[in-house]
């Protein structure tokens, strides 16, 4: 009975400890470990990573609408879930991010290690085009970045698990000519309750599509 109680106040104080904001000087730390990786990495993301100014647009997001709950389809090395994650440090938030491929996952997990901000991110080594579908959600934040001609199938897949006032993301929908960009363009146009921008920070160009209503 003694052990079960015992159990019990752990399990409460680890839940306090976990779901607790984090202390100026924690943040600061993050802060630090982050910007000095990302500084000593500049100019080498070659996995079909997205630029520095990619990265920020979609940090920016997460801080401005205080986004927790994200998704990432497409994480390479992990330069996206990086400024994804550390976002989220801020907002006490947490990502799932989804890569098939395992030399790139693998070298993911190490970069977010030596970047310090593993414990914000939940990496799965899968196929996005079945793990989207069984992922419960809601989120609020999704970066789609992996198979262009998938991205509609993604896109309705996610859209009932994202939540009113949240965003869906998408990379390089500059590039019309790539296979399914074109579509889904349209089909985020054709819905009443999505609103779209598009940001040219880089010249692959990021769709912002808000969810307005069920
Ligand atoms: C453009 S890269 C992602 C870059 C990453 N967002 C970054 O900035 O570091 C696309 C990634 O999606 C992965 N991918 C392609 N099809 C996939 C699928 N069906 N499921 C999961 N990942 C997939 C590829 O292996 C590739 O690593």
């Amino acid at each position: 009975m003694q052990l079960k109680a015992i159990l019990y106040f752990l399990a409460i104080f680890l839940l306090f400890v976990s779901m607790r904001p984090l202390t100026e000087k924690e943040q600061q730390n993050i802060d630090q470990k982050v910007r000095s990786f990302l500084d000593s990495r500049k100019s080498q993301w070659d996995d079909m990573n997205v630029p520095e100014a990619d990265g920020q647009v979609l940090y920016n997001l997460i801080i401005r609408n205080n986004y927790k709950n994200a998704l990432e389809i497409g994480t390479s090395t992990g330069h996206s879930a990086l400024w994804i994650a550390w976002a989220l440090s801020k907002t006490g938030g947490k990502l799932i991010t989804i890569e098939i491929n395992e030399r790139r996952y693998k070298e993911a997990l190490e970069n977010f290690k030596q970047a310090g901000v593993a414990d914000y991110i939940d990496a799965r080594l899968d196929d996005a085009h079945q793990l989207v579908k069984e992922l419960e959600g809601p989120f609020d934040f999704v970066f789609s970045d992996a198979d262009k001609d998938w991205y509609t199938n993604y896109f309705k897949d996610i859209f009932p698990k994202l939540q009113v006032g949240g965003c869906f993301t998408a990379h390089n929908v500059s590039n019309t000519g790539l296979y399914g960009i074109r579509d889904f363009l349209s089909h985020l146009d054709s819905l009443k309750n999505v609103e779209t921008t598009i940001d040219r920070s880089s010249r692959s160009g990021i769709s912002i599509s808000y969810k307005r209503s069920e």
